[in-house]
């Protein structure tokens, strides 16, 4: 790039302004290095997370969804996987931390369901390698489902009407399908078809106007910042654990109270692993629909975007932003917002038994 191209950009004027085509061709120039840039950090969104060892069908995504809505699998009759990941705020429940099971605090915010099957694991701490084991060990979990063990959450299963020739249906030639594994599959194959794709995908495709020229500001200074170090690939984040709070503790930044579930502060992996090494270390989360998913962090401390860039800079790399550079951030995570999937803008009428 030519000095002055560089100059104009760091005005901040478009090349449109400026007479001259060997500087519009400069500036040209810089938006696809910055494409390129992007291209190699990021990816676009796949059509779906379907997987050789977890194939989708239609049968099988019709009854995920069915049974991700369905409450009557919860000892309290309430709780169901929509219950804290709602279609309202786009698969989360806009609370700091969710009411669980008999309206108990859980320790942690729910975060969006949309995109998570392509995370390299799931939850803050990692212990769950995908959305079929989160499923799962959702149904024995004190705090969600409440049952004591599989075979009571298989027993509540067993006795929903209208379920099982959804079951057969998506599980042809078992003797048995209706099981707490066959739960897990099918919740399983209904998130991984839960993408969201975004402005921020076609311009990894090559349409650099799908972003604002202020979103590829922020994209560029995201990338410079350090940010995409950690949150790069297709769900921008959720690809590897980090400590949160590396140049001074988190909670000074965030305002984190100790919870008394996790016996003080909220240590992260270290709560699964039990290994002081792990101690704050969390998932990067993905940053997919970031701007539509207040309030931030595992705890749900900070209620605004602008606030949790600032806090990240502060804790993560050492660095004060200008209010400027924020806003060209949050502009930048504005087009990670993607188009809510058909099968998840509205709860599905749920199978039940006809009135004899
Ligand atoms: C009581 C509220 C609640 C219920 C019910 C619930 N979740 Fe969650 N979910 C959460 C919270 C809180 C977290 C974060 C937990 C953590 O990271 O430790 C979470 C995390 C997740 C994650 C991991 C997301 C990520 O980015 O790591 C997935 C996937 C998920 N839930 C899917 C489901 C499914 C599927 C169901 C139903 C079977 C379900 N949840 C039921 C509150 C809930
Ligand atoms: C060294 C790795 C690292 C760097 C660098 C980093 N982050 Fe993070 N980020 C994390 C971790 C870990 C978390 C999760 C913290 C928590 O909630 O426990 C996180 C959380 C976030 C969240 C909250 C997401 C949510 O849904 O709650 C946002 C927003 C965010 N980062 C943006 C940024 C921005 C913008 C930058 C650059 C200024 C940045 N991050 C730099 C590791 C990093």
């Amino acid at each position: 790039m030519s000095f002055v191209g560089k100059a104009i950009l760091s005005l901040g004027l478009g090349a449109s302004l400026v007479a001259g085509t060997a500087i519009v061709v400069a500036a040209d120039d810089a938006g696809q290095a910055l494409l390129s840039r992007a291209q190699a950090l990021f990816k676009p969104l796949p059509a779906d997370a379907a997987t050789p060892e977890r194939p989708i069908t239609p049968e099988l995504v019709e009854l995920g969804q069915a049974l991700f809505f369905e409450p009557r699998v919860s000892t309290d009759g309430k709780v169901s996987c929509a219950f804290c990941h709602n279609p309202s705020f786009y698969g989360t429940d806009a609370l700091p931390q969710s009411a669980g099971n008999r309206g108990r605090l859980v320790p942690r915010n729910a975060p969006t369901v949309f995109n998570t099957a392509l995370q390299f694991v799931q939850h803050y701490g990692g212990n769950r390698a995908d959305v079929e084991e989160q499923a799962l060990k959702a149904l024995t979990a004190a705090l969600a489902y409440g049952n004591k063990d599989f075979a009571e959450a298989e027993t509540r299963l067993r006795a929903l009407p209208g379920y099982r020739p959804l079951f057969e249906k998506a599980f042809p030639g078992q003797a048995e399908p209706v099981t707490v594994e066959n739960w897990s599959k099918a919740i399983g194959a209904y998130e991984r078809v839960l993408l969201t794709p975004a402005p921020f995908d076609r311009y990894l495709e090559g349409d650099t106007s799908a972003l604002s020229d202020q979103a590829r500001r922020g994209l560029d200074k995201f990338i410079t910042t350090g940010c995409a170090a950690c949150h790069g690939g297709v769900t921008v984040g959720g690809q590897m654990y980090q400590k949160f709070g590396i140049t001074q503790d988190y909670w000074l930044a965030t305002g984190s109270q100790e919870n008394a579930l996790l016996k003080g502060r909220d240590k992260g992996r270290f709560h699964d692993t039990q290994d002081e090494a792990d101690s704050f270390i969390f998932k990067v989360p993905q940053l997919r629909n970031v701007a539509v998913t207040p309030p931030y962090f595992h705890d749900g401390s900070v209620a605004d975007l602008g606030d949790a860039v600032r806090v990240m800079a502060k804790v993560q790399l050492g660095r004060d932003l200008e209010k400027g550079d924020v806003e060209d951030i949050v502009a930048f995570l504005h087009s990670l917002t993607g188009e809510v999937p058909e099968v998840f803008a509205r709860a599905p009428n749920l199978p039940a038994a006809a009135y004899k």
